[in-house]
C-alpha cells in the first residue's frame, strides 16, 4: 500500500527499534528515566525554550496548555480549522470549561493576522463578554493544507498579544515541516509563544510522542497535568528513545517530503476533474479539490484503494500527505494512477 492518509502512519525505523531495545530506563513519574530526561533536555535545547514535557500525543500537550493558561469561562481564539477546535473531542470544554472563539482566515491560508486576531479577543469586557484567556495558533496548518507562518508573523502576534497580557500556545504538530520550507529554525518559528507543542509521532517518525516546551514553571505544572490525564508513564525510555532518533535524524531527511507533496500537487494540477493551486504547497499536506461531475472525492479514494493507494475524502477534497515510507515512485504510481481513475 502507499499510504497518503497521513504522516502518523510512518512505522520506526531500524536505528529507532534497535536504540528501543537498548534504551536506558527508569521510572519517568519519577522524573528518574534518563532517556526520557535526556530527550526533554534535547527538545528544549534545540526549542531555546526552558524546559520539556515527554507526553503521549499532540492532543494532550495541547490540552494541558489550553487547561493552565485559562479559567473556565474564558475563550480560545483559534483559527476555524485548527486542530485544537475540530479534532480534539471537545476537550477545551470537557476539561477547562472554556468557550471556543473560532476565527475565519480571510485569505484562505488558515494563518491569522494579528487584525483578524484583534477583532475576535474580549479583554476588558467584564459582566457581559467571556474574556480571552488564550490565542492558539498552528504551524504548519493541517486543516489549511500545510500552510506555514513565518517566524516574524508568528512574533508580531506574540508581542501584540502579551502587551494586553494574553499568552499564545503554538500547536507545532509539524513545526519541522515548516521549518524546512521556510528556511527558519523551529525556535525563530517558536521564539515568542509562551509554549509549543510539536509530535515526534508523524513526519518526524516515532512509533508515540509529543513534546510541550515552555517556562520551567509552566512544565511543572505541566507534569501535574499529564499525571491527571492518565498520561503518567512509567519506564517509557523505550518510546523516548525512538523518539531521540526521530528529533535529531529526521529533520535532516524532512526536505524530501515537502519535495514529494510539491510534485504530487504539480502533477494533480496537470489533471482535469480536480483542482489545486500547486504554488501553495509548502509542506507535506497536499488538500485538492473534485471538480469533476462524473466522480466523488470518496469515489476517487475507494478506486485509489482497490489499485494501493489510501487518501482520504473530506467532502469535496481529498488530502494527501507525504512522510519518509512514501518515495518519489510512489508519487509518480500515484500521479499515473489518479490520472486513469479521474
Ligand atoms: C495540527 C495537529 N495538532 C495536533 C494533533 C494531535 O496529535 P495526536 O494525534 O498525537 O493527538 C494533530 C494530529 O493529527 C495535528 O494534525
Amino acid at each position: 500500500m502507499i499510504d497518503l492518509r497521513s504522516d502518523t502512519v510512518t512505522k520506526p525505523t531500524a536505528a529507532m527499534r534497535k536504540a528501543m531495545a537498548e534504551a536506558e530506563v527508569g521510572d519517568d513519574v519519577y522524573a528518574e528515566d534518563p532517556t526520557v530526561n535526556l530527550l526533554q533536555e534535547k527538545a528544549a535545547e534545540i526549542f531555546g525554550k526552558e524546559a520539556a514535557l515527554f507526553v503521549p500525543t499532540g492532543s494532550m500537550g495541547n490540552q494541558i496548555a489550553v487547561k493552565l493558561y485559562t479559567n473556565q469561562g474564558d475563550e480560545i481564539v483559534i483559527e476555524e480549522r485548527g486542530h485544537i477546535f475540530n479534532y480534539e473531542m471537545g476537550t477545551p470544554a470537557v476539561v477547562a470549561g472554556v468557550m471556543i472563539r473560532p476565527v475565519k482566515s480571510q485569505t484562505g491560508s488558515g494563518i491569522l493576522t494579528w487584525a483578524e486576531i484583534e477583532s475576535a479577543l474580549h479583554v476588558n469586557q467584564p459582566y457581559y463578554a467571556c474574556p480571552t484567556g488564550l490565542i492558539c495558533l498552528e504551524n504548519s496548518h493541517n486543516l489549511a493544507g500545510g500552510t506555514v507562518m513565518t517566524a516574524t508573523h508568528c512574533a508580531e502576534i506574540c508581542d501584540r498579544a502579551h502587551e494586553i497580557g494574553i499568552p499564545v500556545h503554538l500547536d507545532g504538530a509539524r513545526i519541522f515541516n515548516a521549518s524546512v520550507a521556510l528556511g527558519e529554525s523551529v525556535a525563530e518559528l517558536s521564539k515568542n509563544c509562551d509554549s509549543v507543542q510539536f509530535c515526534l509521532s508523524k513526519g518526524l517518525g516515532a512509533p508515540v510522542g509529543s513534546m510541550l516546551l515552555g517556562t520551567k514553571d509552566f512544565i511543572e505544572e505541566a507534569r501535574v497535568w499529564r499525571k491527571r490525564f492518565g498520561g503518567g508513564m512509567r519506564q517509557v525510555g523505550v518510546l523516548a528513545a525512538a523518539g531521540l532518533i526521530a528529533l535529531t535524524e529526521t529533520p535532516k531527511i524532512l526536505h524530501r517530503d515537502n519535495e514529494n507533496a510539491k510534485r504530487l500537487a504539480e502533477g494533480v494540477a496537470n489533471l482535469k476533474g480536480v483542482s489545486i493551486d500547486a504554488e501553495k504547497v509548502a509542506t507535506n499536506i497536499l488538500i485538492f479539490d473534485v471538480t469533476s461531475e462524473n466522480i466523488s472525492a470518496s469515489e476517487i479514494c475507494a478506486r485509489l484503494k482497490e489499485q494501493g493507494i489510501l487518501a482520504s475524502a473530506f467532502g469535496n477534497s481529498i488530502r494527501m500527505v507525504t512522510h519518509y515510507d512514501v518515495s518519489r515512485e510512489d508519487i509518480e504510481k500515484t500521479l499515473q494512477i489518479l490520472s486513469s481513475i479521474i
